[in-house]
C-alpha cells in the first residue's frame, strides 16, 4: 500500500506499463529489492523512460546513486547515447555501483562522484539537460538552490519522493518521527510552486513526483 494510489489502480497501471530493461538490469532490480535498497519503482521508471525520450538529455545529473540501478537504467533508456554524473556518499554502496557500472560496460558513461553532495561539489563543473534529485528528501530545497545554476535551457528537474508515503499531503497518514522530513518538504513544495522561475507539475506517481522546467 503506497498510500499515494489505491493499491487496485496501482495493480492495473503497472500491468498495462511496458518497459524495455535487459535481463542483467532486471536481476539488478530484484537484487536490489530482495536487498532492501531502495531504487525507483515501476511507474517512476516508467515516468523517467517517456521524459527522457521527450527531453533527450545529453547530460544527466544524479543525486542517489545507491547501487547505480537508475543510472545504468537512464543509460539503458537512452542507448548508451548520453553521459551522466551521480552523487552518492555510502561507502558500501559506491563499491556495488562501481561493480555494476563496471559490469554493464558504462564505465566511461557514467561518473560517480563519491561523498555527500553537500560537500563534494565536483558535479558543478557543467551543464545538465535533466537532473534526477533521489537522495536527502530533508533537504530538497538546498539541493535545488545548489544544482539550479547548472540547469541548462529547456533543462528539466524531477525530484521523487516529494508525497513521502501521503505523509506530505495529509495530516491524517503523517508519523511522529518524519515530521520533520514532512514539514521540509511541504515548505519546499509550497516556495517551489510559487517561483515565479519554473513551471512545476506534481503527480501522484510512486511516492509522488515533482517535475520542474525553467521557464
Ligand atoms: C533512494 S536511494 C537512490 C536510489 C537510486 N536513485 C535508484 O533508484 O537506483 C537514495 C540514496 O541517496 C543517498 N544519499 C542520501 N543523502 C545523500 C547526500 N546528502 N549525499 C549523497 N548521497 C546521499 C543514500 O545513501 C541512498 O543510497
Amino acid at each position: 500500500m503506497s498510500n499515494i494510489v489505491n493499491d487496485d489502480i496501482n495493480e492495473f497501471i503497472i500491468k498495462n506499463t511496458r518497459l524495455d530493461l535487459s535481463n542483467d538490469l532486471m536481476d539488478l532490480e530484484v537484487y536490489a529489492l530482495e536487498n532492501n535498497v531502495p531504487i525507483i519503482d515501476k511507474q517512476v521508471q516508467n515516468f523517467i523512460s517517456i521524459m527522457l525520450k521527450i527531453n533527450i538529455p545529453k547530460n544527466i545529473l544524479e543525486f542517489g546513486t545507491a547501487i547505480g540501478f537508475s543510472s545504468i537504467f537512464m543509460c539503458e533508456q537512452l542507448q548508451g547515447n548520453v553521459e551522466i554524473t551521480t552523487v552518492e556518499r555510502d561507502k558500501n554502496r559506491i563499491i556495488k555501483a562501481k561493480e555494476n557500472f563496471k559490469k554493464f560496460g558504462y564505465e566511461n558513461k557514467i561518473r560517480l562522484i563519491e561523498g555527500d553532495c553537500f560537500e563534494n561539489f565536483e558535479y558543478l563543473d557543467r551543464g545538465y539537460d535533466f537532473i534526477f534529485i533521489d537522495s536527502s528528501k530533508s533537504h530538497y530545497e538546498k539541493l535545488l538552490n545548489n544544482c539550479i545554476q547548472n540547469l541548462n535551457k529547456n533543462g528539466i528537474i524531477i525530484f521523487d519522493n516529494v508525497l513521502y508515503k501521503g505523509m506530505v499531503a495529509s495530516d491524517s497518514l503523517v508519523v511522529k518521527r518524519k515530521k520533520t522530513i514532512v514539514n521540509n518538504m511541504r515548505k519546499f513544495l509550497k516556495n517551489v510552486v510559487n517561483d515565479t522561475r519554473f513551471s512545476t507539475m506534481l503527480l501522484p506517481i510512486g511516492d509522488g513526483i515533482m517535475i520542474l522546467r525553467r521557464n
